[in-house]
């Protein structure tokens, strides 16, 4: 069941998102339900506070990379084959020189910004199944985990841009909590008038 994505402006986006156990109800469902909810508005990650629930899932299938021409073999594959649910996640290191790369996100739509983040993330997670993993993840795949990670920590990538950029796209982002864009998928906005 595909559900619809919150927009910006919503405060579920900016709340610390909380653990869940393995007990919780209807997981797979729910699981099932953000990769399809993901692939139908074909974004390469996604958290579960942008369906509305503040919890520590999110998701990333980098598959889409996989065509980029100007990666190398080496990284095309590694980025093909990637699709994992992280559950419980916790960063435990990054490190590197910070580079920039041009973010977007299905609850900011219409709105990309170059954002500076380490190159190397080191992550400590659950997979569906509550096995624990610790896995070091660089590049493009640690770009979109970090992004990722991010939802569920209640930060945007706006929020790493410089105050001059903020001040820049502050009438877009307003008029996406309004619902004033247009987007071929389902989305839930915070400020939408009711309909009368
Ligand atoms: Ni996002």
């Amino acid at each position: 069941m595909i559900l619809p994505i919150v927009a910006y402006g919503d405060p579920v986006l900016r709340k610390k998102a909380k653990a869940i156990s393995a007990d919780y109800p209807n997981l797979d469902a729910l699981i099932a339900n953000m990769y399809e909810t993901m692939y139908n508005a074909l974004g390469v990650g996604l958290a579960a506070p942008q369906i509305g629930l503040p919890i520590r899932i999110f998701l990333v299938d980098a598959s889409p990379f996989g065509e980029d021409e100007e990666l190398s073999d080496d990284e095309r594959k590694q980025l093909k084959d990637f699709k994992q649910t992280f559950i419980n996640a916790k960063i435990l290191e990054e490190e590197g020189d910070e580079w920039a790369f041009n973010e977007g996100c299905l609850s900011i739509p219409h709105i990309r910004e170059d954002v500076f983040r380490k190159p190397k993330v080191k992550i400590e997670f659950q997979d569906e199944n509550f096995k624990t993993h610790i896995k070091e993840f660089d590049g493009l795949l640690a770009r979109v985990i970090q992004h990722e990670y991010d939802h569920i920590e209640g930060i945007l990538f706006t929020d790493k841009i410089s105050t001059l950029k903020k001040r820049l796209i502050k009438g877009k982002l307003s008029n996406i909590s309004k619902g004033k864009i247009s987007i071929d998928y389902k989305m839930r906005f915070p400020d939408m008038k009711k309909k009368r």
